[in-house]
């Protein structure tokens, strides 16, 4: 099957189909998420808190996220692997910003990458577009910025929203990522723009979905927000697994002479 690019993103728009997009951090799950069929898999910055288990998105380095790209990379044959750059990586200095950019295509193996933030940060995206990199933009909930915003607020201000849209496609974005917007909101922006618009807590007539991996499949060991949903219970395997190995192990049943050498 043939990669998935973002002109392929642009048609699956424009004929209706739903892209599917997911989050994953490594090659074990990034090869099953792309197996499965999904069309974008992101490298998310909400590593920092899903894999690393700080309190905010904030504290991961580049360094870090170029190591997560990578393997992520490796693993995916089909979808199209976004890299997400972290806080501080792209707010400071257009031509660092441009540069930190690259590296997730040439050093990480990623495609494209995803970066926070509206009408501030068009001069950043379209430096990166001239550059010859793919950019997603993502406006609404922007968790880099919760301090800014008062916490993890739903953000509700239509005409900023639909500024911010605008502005980051006249700015050469391939697609937006839409989190944390009224179902209103994001209908009126994905049928006034011509690029996908992916959403995550902005309801259902976004052309696109994305939820972070560890969430829908149970894996989120904290706080679920209202706008996921659980589509498998793998916590409750891995710790049924973790269990009864113990249990073998302390009751002697394991390892078996089938797991013996002689
Ligand atoms: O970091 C992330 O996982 C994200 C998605 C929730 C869109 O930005």
């Amino acid at each position: 099957m043939a990669p998935v690019s973002t002109r392929h993103l642009l048609k699956m728009k424009t004929q209706g189909e739903k892209i599917v997009a997911v989050t994953a951090y490594d090659y074990p799950f990034a090869r099953l998420a792309d197996a499965s069929g999904v069309d974008i898999i992101l490298v998310g910055d909400s590593l920092a808190m899903v894999v690393q288990g700080q309190k905010t998105t904030l504290p991961v380095t580049m360094e870090e996220m170029l190591y997560h790209t990578r393997m992520v990379s490796r693993a995916a044959e089909r979808a199209l692997v976004v890299g997400d750059m972290p806080f501080l990586s792209y707010q400071a200095d257009i031509g660092e910003a441009v540069r930190n950019a690259g590296l997730f295509l040439k050093e990480a193996g990623a495609s494209a990458v995803k970066l926070e933030g509206g009408a501030g940060v068009c001069a950043t995206i379209k430096a990166m577009v001239d550059a010859g990199i793919p950019v997603q933009a993502h406006i609404g909930l922007t968790p880099q910025s919760v301090h800014a915003m008062g916490g993890y607020r739903i953000q509700r201000d239509e005409e900023r929203l639909v500024e911010d849209a605008h502005r980051v496609m006249e700015a050469g974005a391939f697609s937006v990522v839409l989190e944390g917007i009224p179902a209103p909101i994001a209908r009126r922006i994905t049928e006034e723009i011509a690029i996908p618009t992916i959403g995550i807590g902005a309801g259902v007539h976004c052309d696109g979905q994305i939820l972070v991996m560890h969430d829908l499949l149970g894996l989120n060991l904290g706080y679920m927000p209202k706008f996921t949903k659980l589509f498998a219970d793998l916590k409750g395997e891995a710790v049924k697994g973790f269990k009864a190995y113990g249990d073998a192990v302390r009751e002697g049943s394991f390892p078996g002479p089938e797991h013996s050498y002689e």
